[in-house]
């Protein structure tokens, strides 16, 4: 970890109230290592009554005379698949919100000068980890990859592996008691057992100079005990092979130049990076491409661009779950790459990591956001730095996808919170530290739409690189005009996104009811996309779109019987795949806007 960024965060840390005990943030490119896969089926205990803890469940004690009993078992319990969320597996578990034990062993051979670790790419919520009967740390964040270190822990032979994961709501948490979308608890990513030497590459950033599009600036940094070393960053294709020395921390900085053919959704061009210390190497295929915004318009490369998005939440379709495989990932982004778009807004957290790499190959670019969901409470003591530590790790693990053109630290937080704006800015703040070479945004609601005119008026605008708004006029928000009269007024000029609008319509029905919402008919939220598209029409600054949203999603809170039945209905299709009037609305609105074009204004002030 970057030295300075390192003290403050371990400060930071030591104030908040963060449950994470030793995890640490995971190492760069796990899919690249040399790693042993734990997916599969563990063994289960459900545990909705918290009593594992009072029993000591992972130290697993076998009765040893003819009066002994305990009163849990794992292996005559169920067993669950990993990646996954236990709601879909066991019928029982649907709605559980709580405890459930998982349990994995795997054979080790003890090999000289090798250091061995347990990579997670998420569990959600919490998690507390459990080698051979000790505890060994936890981990907080239901969306992020965390590691532990089992080096001195792990025995030869048979070793056991217990999660006690909890799904639960935290008041505190991220996000927080409430949110419209699933709660899908879990081991819900993959986890891996990744070998390295001693010294390993822990992490590296390779990507364009901020406005540039031929020089990289960046940096390695090694983890270890011999940390001053020759590194050597090679790229066969540009037949580069750029050296250099890492300083006593293990850092060291990375500077060369090249005619790249930059990555763009036209040609998602990827070079084979060779990254090599004395003790390591690692291979990547990372692009290069360069995300600007300049006045009120956005360039990539150096040329205009209009962002043509949908948000997409992670949800395995057809059959509903979390979705965790790279299957799931290529569904839901070529049905994206199929309505036109050019980027994917992952709502509401991280996606997995398939999910970020398939769209960067697919020529998608990636929208990443923290789950900070409107009412986190931000006064909680240490929540900033508990949001600093969940935007510390997805950026980690997502800064070398040149496809990842924005960092959204938030969506709609209530600017009545309090404390909320400072955090906010102070996070935005500490995210350009670590990376400015992406678009710094929160997204915003509850603004002002009075008169027929859009009122932009949070301050917290002035401190992002582009504005997001979530609107919804014609489904919460009445319109109050014509569409296609709307004005628009900002606090501050800068680019905007309309980062949400729909509306909710179930495929088939109430057929032809085109002016009554609550008809749930297509050709009512197909009304609100003809509308919508008059409005961009005359929104000065817009240089992006994300329809909510692409898929019909599970939803607890959408409680209408007939209509919604446990899912938001605001998808562009439904959860089987099947077309709604509005996605044919969209898609000729996409595709008659090709790349690099503008929305063409019928008025406004442009
Ligand atoms: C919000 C929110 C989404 C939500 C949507 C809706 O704007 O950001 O997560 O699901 O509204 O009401 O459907």
């Amino acid at each position: 970890m970057n030295s300075t960024f390192g003290w403050k965060l371990l400060l930071a840390l030591l104030l908040s109230s963060i449950s994470n005990l030793n995890a640490q943030t995971a190492m760069i490119s796990a899919y690249a290592r040399n790693a042993t896969s734990l997916n599969g089926d563990w063994k289960v205990i459900v545990d909705p009554a918290d009593a594992g803890v009072y029993r000591k469940v992972w130290l697993e004690i076998k009765p040893l005379k003819k009066t002994d009993f305990f009163e849990y078992s794992f292996e005559e319990g169920p067993s669950l698949h990993v990646p996954g969320d236990f709601n879909t597996q066991l019928p029982e578990l649907f709605y559980m919100e709580s405890i459930v034990w998982y349990k994995k062993t795997f054979i080790y051979s003890a090999k000289e000068n090798r250091r061995i670790f347990l990579h997670f790419g998420a569990v959600n919520y919490l998690a507390d980890v459990y080698c051979n009967g000790a505890h060994i740390g936890s981990h907080e964040g239901g969306f992020t990859p965390f590691q532990f270190e089992l080096t001195d822990k792990v025995k030869p032979g048979e070793n056991s592996i217990v999660v006690k994961v909890n799904s639960q709501r935290k008041k505190d948490g991220i996000p927080g008691m409430g949110f419209d979308w699933f709660n899908y608890g879990g081991i819900t990513r993959d986890v891996n057992l990744i070998e390295v030497n001693k010294t390993y590459i822990e992490d590296y950033f390779i990507q364009l100079k901020k406005n540039s599009q031929n020089e990289v600036l960046g940096w390695v940094t090694l983890n270890g005990d011999h940390v001053s070393q020759k590194i050597s960053i090679g790229i066969p294709e540009l037949r580069i092979n750029f050296t250099t020395t890492t300083d006593d921390n293990g850092r060291a900085v990375v500077n060369f130049s090249s005619k790249f053919k930059l990555w763009s959704p036209q040609n998602p061009k990827l070079y084979r990076v060779i990254i090599t210390s004395e003790t390591d190497t690692v291979e990547d295929e990372i692009g290069f491409r360069n995300i600007e915004a300049r006045g009120r318009e956005l360039f990539l490369n150096g040329q205009p661009v209009f962002l043509k998005g949908v948000n997409i939440h992670e949800e395995r379709p057809i059959a509903p779950a979390r979705a965790c495989t790279e299957a799931d990932a290529m569904i839901l982004l070529t049905w994206a790459k199929e309505l036109g778009c050019n980027l994917v807004r992952l709502a509401h957290y991280p996606h997995s990591e398939h999910m970020v790499r398939l769209a960067e190959k697919m020529g998608l670019m990636v929208w990443d956001e923290i789950p900070a969901y409107q009412h986190v409470e931000f006064s909680t003591p240490g929540f900033g730095a508990k949001m600093q530590l969940v935007m510390n790790e997805m950026i980690r693990r997502d800064r070398n996808r040149c496809n990842v053109v924005i960092w959204s630290l938030s969506n709609e937080t209530y600017t009545t919170t309090p404390e909320r704006t400072l955090i906010l800015i102070d996070l935005t703040k500490k995210c350009r530290q670590m990376d400015s070479t992406r678009l710094i945004t929160s997204v915003l609601s509850n603004q002002l739409y009075k008169d027929n005119t859009f009122h932009v008026w949070d301050t917290l605008c002035r401190h992002l690189d582009i504005i997001c708004i979530n609107e919804y006029l014609g489904w919460y928000v009445p319109w109050q005009g014509r569409p296609s009269e709307t004005k628009w007024e900002f606090v501050v000029e800068k680019p905007l996104i309309i980062s949400e609008f729909g509306g909710e319509a179930k495929l088939g029905s109430n057929i032809g009811l085109k002016d009554e919402a609550s008809s749930w008919s297509e050709e009512y939220q197909e009304d609100i996309y003809k509308k919508q598209i008059e409005l961009f029409g005359v929104t000065p600054n817009l240089v992006g779109l994300c329809p909510w949203i692409l898929v019909d999603y599970r939803s607890p809170v959408r409680m209408h019987p007939v209509y919604q039945n446990g899912f938001n209905r605001k998808g562009l299709l439904t959860e089987y795949g099947e077309k709604k009037k509005a996605w044919y609305v969209m898609k000729s609105f996409y595709e008659s806007h090709p790349d690099g074009v503008g929305v063409p204004r019928r008025g406004g002030r442009d």
